[in-house]
């Protein structure tokens, strides 16, 4: 794709300015913003240096700051020595023991307060257990959970020992957490019988089961939680349930003292070829700009009550959930369930009872709540939250003016924040006492962070609101560190132009006249569903291993909802359903792809055609696939297809 591919959309012009009263009390006040970046801009290690040094509890200080001697590997605080798990929990119990670490609330109501004490000893002794079962450093674990607080304790558990976690989204199946098992190698698989979600429960076990079934080779033991209570099938000699694997183990584990660069935890994400990348991250530098975005980005205050919607099984989880806000001694929420279940205040009665400060979600999720009206949020008392935020999609601008009127009563700053799995942590974003916001912009980098949009031959676009490759120019501590067991994607899928100098996060964007950063979309084939990266090439293998399959094309289409749906152009063996037969066909495509992915995948549109619609050549024609999804009118030439008589099939016209 080339840069004048690059559309820019509208622009929009309204500037939302903090409030006096919000900025009076904020962490970062605008002098402290100036101080920063100009540190930052002048000694950018030493900037680096000076936020661990104040911000993270090291057993041996690091001498070593950025080592860039193997880029576009990088090395931060390489030969300093820290434990993930003590500076979330342990360095708290001093002044902290009794504050509430994490309100957890079930979907069917429950509600458990944990204590940072009480954390502490669940760690230590699941990691005891961990240790029992011959887990060692790392050793890589794979965690399959509902969202529960057993989830952040087996993640911390596994930073306290150095094994290696892979938490997998309990909305994947069976065959994904088997990919991802086998991919990471790994030697134990933490699940649950089920978990509560949309009213329903989620079988994990029985997944894991079907998983495991089909060779999982390299799992020896399988700690099973008891969250639902339905049967399950415990394999002697392997499974365990979680209650009889901590009984008995010491309160108290001693951390292993991990060096920096030790990796903290592998998260599968979608690229644009067929197999999820597992990216890996180091310890120290992705603790850093976790805990100094909770601090910055979210104000986290000691009187705060912290809720990021996300589950744990997605990079938001863990940075938002599982130990930014930790690290940064604050008190997070927990929810296990779906945001409509009883109905849609359920959100909203949530931050009514449990007085919730900080509110951080998808836009995917404003949306859909926004769709049930203002009676919902209305019914409750919102008058704790004092900062809301986004992730994961940019925000159109009428759910950002609803967001910040009926959600935030308009005093509320928003911080629409720009990130990736990749990053690890926040990169564009507002600073919510400084930045004045405009709807669906992320607004500009953070200090320490060097963002620029380039063209084709990386040089930096300075002309106002021209689309062009969002890069980012120098490393920072929690940048991704490779690709699990396959370096080579690394390089060639972040480095691969402008000499390997420049991180390519394979978004475009454009800035306007003010600087503001705006993102336009993915360069890749990757589709953005409700917040969630999917390859159109995953999806598509998904497709053509199904045997009434020969051939499949995945695009994306604008969804009011989701963002973007999935429309998948499907070639079967023989003739081309019509009528019922493709109906019954759509019906077993779609639970094929959500058994082969997770239902997140499966796509919202199928159509059947004779063929694709391909140049002379033989390459597939993507966009016109796009216009034909979103319904558009087909303006380029058709005549040079191979095969034209497909387009009015596809169309549904034939
Ligand atoms: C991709 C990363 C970062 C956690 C959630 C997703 C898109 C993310 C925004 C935003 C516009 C955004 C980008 C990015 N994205 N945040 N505030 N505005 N787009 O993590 O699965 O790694 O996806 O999500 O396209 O590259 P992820």
């Amino acid at each position: 794709m080339s840069t004048e591919d690059i559309k820019s959309g509208l622009i929009e012009n309204r500037l939302f300015q903090p409030s006096a009263e919000f900025t009076a009390k904020a962490r970062i006040k605008p002098d402290d913003l100036k101080a920063l970046q100009k540190q930052a801009d002048e000694d950018y290690e030493g900037f680096w240096a000076e936020q661990a040094r104040k911000y993270m509890d090291w057993h041996k200080p690091f001498t070593q700051i950025l080592d860039d001697s193997n880029a576009p590997h990088f090395k931060w605080f390489a030969d300093g020595e820290m434990n993930v798990s003590y500076n979330c929990i342990d360095r708290h119990l001093a002044s902290k023991a009794d504050k509430t670490a994490i309100i957890f609330e079930g979907e069917p109501g429950d509600v458990h307060h944990i204590s940072y004490q009480q954390l502490h000893d669940d760690v230590c002794q699941f990691a005891n257990a961990l240790k029992a079962k011959g887990v060692t450093k790392g050793d890589r674990v794979v965690i399959y959970m509902p969202m529960v607080p057993e989830a952040v304790i087996a993640m911390q558990a596994c930073a306290r020992i150095g094994a290696i976690h892979s938490v997998v989204f309990g909305g994947f199946s069976a065959d994904s957490l088997r990919d991802r098992i086998n991919d990471a190698r790994a030697v134990m698989l933490i699940t649950a019988d089920g978990g509560n979600r949309g009213g329903k429960i989620v079988a994990l076990k029985e997944a894991a089961d079907k998983a495991l079934d089909k060779g999982c080779d390299t799992i020896e033991n399988v700690i099973v939680l008891k969250r639902s209570g339905q049967d399950v099938h415990m394999q002697e000699g392997r499974d365990s349930w979680w209650h009889d694997a901590v009984a008995g183990q010491n309160k108290s584990c001693t951390p292993e003292w991990m060096n920096s660069e030790h990796p903290l935890f592998l998260l599968y994400t979608s690229g644009s070829t067929g197999k999820p990348k597992g990216i890996q991250h180091a310890s120290a530098g992705y603790l850093l700009n976790a805990i100094v975005t909770n601090l910055w980005v979210f104000d986290l205050q000691d009187d705060d009550i912290f809720w990021c919607t996300a589950d744990v099984g997605w990079i938001t989880g863990h940075t938002y959930v599982a130990y930014g806000p930790l690290a940064a001694g604050g008190t997070i929420i927990m929810f296990e369930g779906a945001p409509v279940i009883p109905d849609a205040g359920r959100f909203w009665k949530m931050v009514e009872q449990h007085k919730v400060t900080i509110f951080y979600t998808a836009p995917t999720a404003i949306r859909a709540l926004m769709k049930y009206g203002d009676s919902f949020p209305n019914s409750y008392d919102l008058s704790s939250l004092r900062l809301l935020g986004t992730v994961g999609e940019p925000i159109n601008p009428e759910a950002w003016m609803w967001y910040h009127t009926v959600i935030g009563k308009e005093i509320c700053p928003i911080v629409d924040t720009w990130w990736q799995t990749e990053t690890g942590a926040n990169v564009l974003t507002p600073i919510p006492g400084v930045t004045a916001t405009k709807p669906g912009s992320c607004t500009l980098p953070l200090p320490g962070m060097a963002v620029d949009i380039v063209n084709e031959d990386g040089e930096s676009i300075t002309e106002p609101n021209k689309g062009g490759y969002l890069v980012i120019t120098k490393p920072w501590p929690s940048m991704a560190r490779t690709i699990w067991g396959d370096d080579n994607r690394y390089v060639e899928t972040y480095f691969p132009k402008f000499g390997g100098k420049y991180y390519l996060a394979g978004d475009s964007a454009r800035r306007d006249e003010d600087g503001y950063f705006w993102i336009m979309g993915r360069i890749d084939d990757v589709l953005n569903v409700s917040g969630h990266r999917l390859g159109t090439m995953e999806i598509e293998s998904a497709l053509v291993a199904h045997e009434a399959v020969v051939e499949a094309a995945v695009v994306g289409r604008p969804h009011e909802l989701k963002g973007e749906a999935v429309v998948a152009f499907v070639i079967c063996h023989g003739d081309r359903p019509v009528g019922e037969a493709a109906d019954k066909m759509v019906k077993e495509l779609r639970n094929w792809v959500g058994e082969q992915i997770g239902a997140i995948a499966k796509p919202d549109d199928i159509r059947f055609a004779d063929g694709l619609p391909k140049t002379r050549s033989g390459k597939i024609m993507r966009r016109l696939l796009r216009t034909i999804a979103a319904g558009e009118e087909i303006t380029s030439d058709t005549s040079t297809l191979e095969n034209p008589a497909v387009v009015a099939q596809l169309q549904g016209k034939a």
